[in-house]
């Protein structure tokens, strides 16, 4: 997507042709700032303090991340260390194992003098196949919204969305946005309703950023409006991104995510999650209690960054000293909640056996 007319992508390979860069997500939107990754750790720290965050660039990520750190050293016990290092950064976003288990396959049987290359080009190829994934989405999603843009007879679209599941949270494009795009560049008049997703506020800070760089008409609203919005008819669907979802179809994503699906069911509000085949995990069915979920630190709570009047960016105390806080950093919402899931391959009810029929192959 563009920055002030310049194409981005949120992960690439520098001019160098070997150090990898990024855009870091911790101080948007008050600064625009790309960062070189040039060591596995300088990827695994990337990842962990979330300088890249969003389930598909997490995994993109990793996978550079084990290019660099086969320019140190290309021994089968180097890689296995960097696998290893890399999957212990986040805990919930099975895009990071999918796309550490898709570079161990390209690597495992090459011999380690053409490691390197391999492994560079593997990554180039997860980074191109998001892309186009997530434009798949982009055109299963822009279906569902042009019925409900039928149904309403050309009139507002509203859309409620939560977290960051745009291009900032993918290589390009987004899951949850990517339709969202669609619909606008199609000339659908499409509203988002933005959650603005405390702790990090990631819908206030990088969703209404990337909506609004692209003019779609957006709002941001505190992750406790929604459900109001919807008894009141203001909310026409809700489309969210996950960072895992079962074979089953129940869906983790950012904390809150259930909150909202229980105020979507409740009022009749179709609930939509758009993802990737890379982040169905086919090995569980039951995600409230398998799926782990990720517990970050205090901070995140007792404390909120932003920009002063006078331009600097701090971060400010919030909290009564010496309260005790909880900081679970996702939800699962069951499938029962959830209206539909928009893949890459099609829409489909959340079951193994409705995912089955768009991927046979896991079935
Ligand atoms: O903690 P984050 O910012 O990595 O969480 C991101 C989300 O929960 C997104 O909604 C999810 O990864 C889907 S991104 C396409």
């Amino acid at each position: 997507m563009k920055v002030d007319g310049t194409a981005y992508r949120s992960i690439w390979l520098s001019d160098d042709g070997w150090s990898v860069g990024i855009i870091d997500q911790t101080v948007l939107p008050h600064r625009f700032v790309t960062v070189r990754l040039e060591t596995l750790e300088d990827a695994a720290v990337a990842i962990e303090t979330m300088q890249v965050r969003g389930a598909p660039l997490i995994g993109a990520t990793a996978a550079y991340g084990i290019c660099l750190a086969l320019r140190a050293e290309t021994t089968d016990e180097n890689l296995e260390k960097a696998c290893e290092r890399l999957a212990g950064t986040r805990p919930t976003a099975v895009n990071l194992h999918w796309a550490i288990d898709e570079m161990r396959r390209a690597l495992e049987n090459t011999a380690p003098e053409d490691r390197v290359s391999a492994a560079y080009e593997r990554a180039a190829l997860i980074c191109d196949e998001d892309v186009e994934t997530n434009r798949q989405i982009g055109v299963h999603g822009l279906e569902i919204i042009k019925e409900h843009a039928a149904r309403k007879k050309g009139g507002r679209v509203n859309i409620l969305t939560h977290c960051n599941a745009g291009w900032l949270a993918t290589v390009d494009w987004g899951t949850a946005l990517a339709p969202i795009y669609m619909a606008h560049d199609d000339g659908i008049d499409v509203h988002v309703w933005v959650d603005e997703t405390r702790p990090r506020n990631q819908g206030a800070a990088l969703t209404a950023w990337e909506l609004g760089s692209h003019g779609v008409p957006h709002t941001v609203i505190v992750d406790n409006a929604g459900g109001h919005l919807m008894q009141h008819g203001k909310v026409d669907l809700c489309i969210v991104g996950t960072d895992r979802t079962a074979a089953s179809g129940d869906v983790a994503n950012k904390i809150g995510t259930y909150l909202k699906a229980l105020a979507a069911k409740d009022n009749n509000v179709p609930f939509y999650v758009a993802l990737p085949h890379s982040t169905i995990d086919w090995s569980i069915d039951d995600g409230l209690r398998e799926i782990p979920i990720e517990e970050r630190g205090p901070e995140e709570i007792t404390t909120v960054s932003g920009r002063s009047g006078e331009g600097a960016v701090d971060s400010v105390s919030i909290t009564a000293p010496g309260s005790a806080v909880a900081n679970p950093a996702f939800d699962v919402t069951p499938a029962r909640l959830v209206t539909k899931l928009i893949t890459d391959r099609g829409s489909c009810p959340p079951s193994r056996e409705d995912l089955a029929v768009l991927f046979p192959e896991k079935a």
